[in-house]
């Protein structure tokens, strides 16, 4: 009889356990070490011996019975808070995702990919040239020996073995591909980084891109290089460009030219003399050429002959043409970029427009 009112009572405290905490506590109180079961089993020993054995069976299937509720109620507990937990975090799987960033190429790379890929329809093929020159072949063979004066144009880094650099410019490249294609004819663009010890300003950084350009033959005239050039400024910028051609010096060309296109924003109408025109104001105030009408894109020259003679060529039966441009300075017109050190900023607002 006492063991039928403990089960009762038991399984009764259950059914009003709602959570971890008082289940433990039931726990002891029926199971525990010092539990109403375990009062019960010493109840044994005030037996007559003869009811021992009986009383101990009930006692045990009483024990199994309540640890076989003990587990169910454990499991209806757990599967409880997992519903809750459900509810409670639930994810809201019609919510738009997170897009994943995509990578793109960097403006100076497409601009380089432009303009070689104009180049190659022009029948350039693309030389690759080293960024580690020695002062032998970025200045004297082009016609530079030491002390020689243009050396000033370019503010060199020397490493700190002796007569070796980063090359100021892609043109000692041109040394290069003639030693390799003599006495063939050439048409190369040589693309890559250059270096000039230079304060860093809105137009100048101490590592920008060049794409040079070799023509040599038996027949190459100024006139080549000229159409070339045109040809190329309006692909590269579009529409009816013109170039302008005005004296330059290089001591590694002669004639030595420089090149400027037609203002690509005000179509390079310039202000006459009187200049009093609603166009001329216009052109005036344009923010790209400074109503200048014209934009400084490359320099350019026929090979000299002395370079020619480096290169493995007779000056006597060959000529040729070179440019050398700067692709970070094409994308700023073209784009109206106004400063060349966002090229190495990293700034996603700005990589992002391209
Ligand atoms: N190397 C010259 C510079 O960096 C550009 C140039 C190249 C001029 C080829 C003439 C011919 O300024």
């Amino acid at each position: 009889m006492e063991l039928e009112q403990l089960r009762q009572q038991a399984l009764a405290q259950l059914e009003q356990v709602h959570d971890e905490a008082a289940l433990r506590s039931w726990n002891s109180q029926f199971l525990g070490k010092n539990g109403a079961l375990t009062q019960a089993l010493k109840r044994l020993a005030q037996l007559p011996p003869q009811d021992r054995p009986a009383y101990g069976q009930q006692v045990n299937a009483l024990k199994e019975a309540l640890l076989a509720a003990l587990e169910h109620k454990k499991a209806e507990l757990h599967q409880r808070e997992l519903a809750r937990s459900l509810a409670a975090e639930a994810l809201d799987v019609t919510l738009p995702g997170r897009p994943v960033l995509r990578g793109r190429l960097h403006p100076a790379t497409q601009v380089m990919r432009d303009i070689l890929a104009i180049f190659a329809e022009l029948g350039f093929q693309v030389y690759r040239s080293r960024e580690v020159e020695d002062d032998l072949t970025n200045f004297e063979l082009l016609n530079m020996p030491p002390h020689h004066p243009a050396r000033d144009l370019w503010d060199t880094f020397h490493t700190t073995t002796p007569g070796v650099l980063l090359r100021t410019h892609t043109s000692p490249g041109q040394i290069h591909v003639m030693r390799q294609y003599c006495p063939r004819p050439i048409r190369v663009v040589l693309p890559g980084m250059c270096y000039r010890y230079e304060q860093i300003t809105a137009r100048s950084e101490i590592q920008f891109q060049q794409v040079e350009g070799l023509a040599i033959g038996e027949s190459i005239s100024l006139s080549d290089l000229i159409g070339t050039l045109s040809t190329f400024a309006k692909r590269f910028f579009g529409g009816e460009r013109r170039i302008r051609i005005r004296n330059s010096y290089f001591p590694f060309t002669e004639p030595s030219i420089e090149v400027d296109v037609d203002c690509i924003l005000c179509q390079g109408e310039v202000p006459g003399p009187s200049g009093s025109s609603g166009t001329a104001a216009a052109a005036s105030s344009c923010t790209l050429c400074k109503g200048t009408g014209w934009l400084e894109i490359l320099g350019a020259g026929m090979v000299h002959p002395v370079v020619l003679r480096h290169g493995g060529y007779d000056p006597e039966r060959f000529q040729g043409f070179a440019f050398g441009m700067g692709p970070q300075r094409m994308a700023m017109l073209k784009y109206a970029i106004h400063d060349i050190r966002l090229f190495w900023s990293n700034a996603r607002r700005f990589l992002e427009q391209f």
